[in-house]
């Protein structure tokens, strides 16, 4: 049976106890907990959320299994989605900016302190920031990568499947699979070893 037709006999077979929280058999959601009532959360099988919280419109979909700590996520009023696959683990305080979409494939892990942001603040002489507006782009990061602790991504990176991102580093541009890359700005450091 494919993933997706999977997925929705799982949405069908769901107990949701509020129209805008779901929670799959299993997940479970403690520790601190804020959000807003524009954004719909939904738990995989398993997922293990402790301390969330959830600012404006969007929506966030954790996969089987994820497991998160204090979580934040500001999607501004966009109706942005942050959509994280099963088997993802994300160490303490990670914090997403996105009023566009995120998507984190299955089994990658992040340290902590990981940000990652898709907006860009129109700027130039004269222009009041307050009030000018943001360019979104999109952000991806692939399966089974390392995002190292204290990372930042940057808007409208890729990064493929199969890498690992060294701690502290400012990923500005996409990050070719099978690779390791650190630094500000990240630079591929050295390819996987066979
Ligand atoms: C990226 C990383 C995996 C590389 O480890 P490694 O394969 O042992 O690489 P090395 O230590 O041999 O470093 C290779 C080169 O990259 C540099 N480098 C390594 N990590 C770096 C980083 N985070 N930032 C900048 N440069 C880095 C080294 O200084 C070295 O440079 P040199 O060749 O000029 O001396 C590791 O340094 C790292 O950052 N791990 C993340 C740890 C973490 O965040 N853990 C959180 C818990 S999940």
């Amino acid at each position: 049976m494919s993933q997706r037709i999977h997925r929705l006999i799982e949405m069908a077979l769901a107990l949701s106890f509020n129209r805008r929280l779901t929670l799959f058999k299993g997940a479970r959601l403690f520790g601190r907990v804020r959000k807003s009532a524009e954004s719909r959360v939904t738990l995989g099988p398993h997922a293990r959320v402790d301390g969330l919280d959830v600012h404006g419109r969007g929506t966030l979909r954790l996969g089987a299994r994820v497991e998160v700590k204090n979580l934040s996520i500001d999607f501004g009023l966009s109706d942005g989605m942050v959509d994280i696959a099963d088997d993802v683990y994300m160490a303490d305080g990670a914090k997403l900016i996105v009023f566009g979409r995120l998507s984190i494939g299955p089994g990658s892990i992040f340290g902590p302190d990981v940000v990652v942001v898709d907006t860009v603040h129109r700027h130039g002489v004269g222009v009041l920031l307050r009030t000018s507006g943001v360019d979104v782009r999109d952000v991806s990061i692939g399966s089974n990568c390392w995002i190292g602790a204290r990372v930042s991504i940057m808007p409208g990176v890729r990064v493929h499947d199969d890498v690992v991102v060294g701690a502290g580093s400012v990923v500005t541009r996409d990050c070719s699979r099978h690779h390791v890359y650190a630094g500000v700005p990240a630079k591929m450091i050295k390819p996987y070893e066979s």
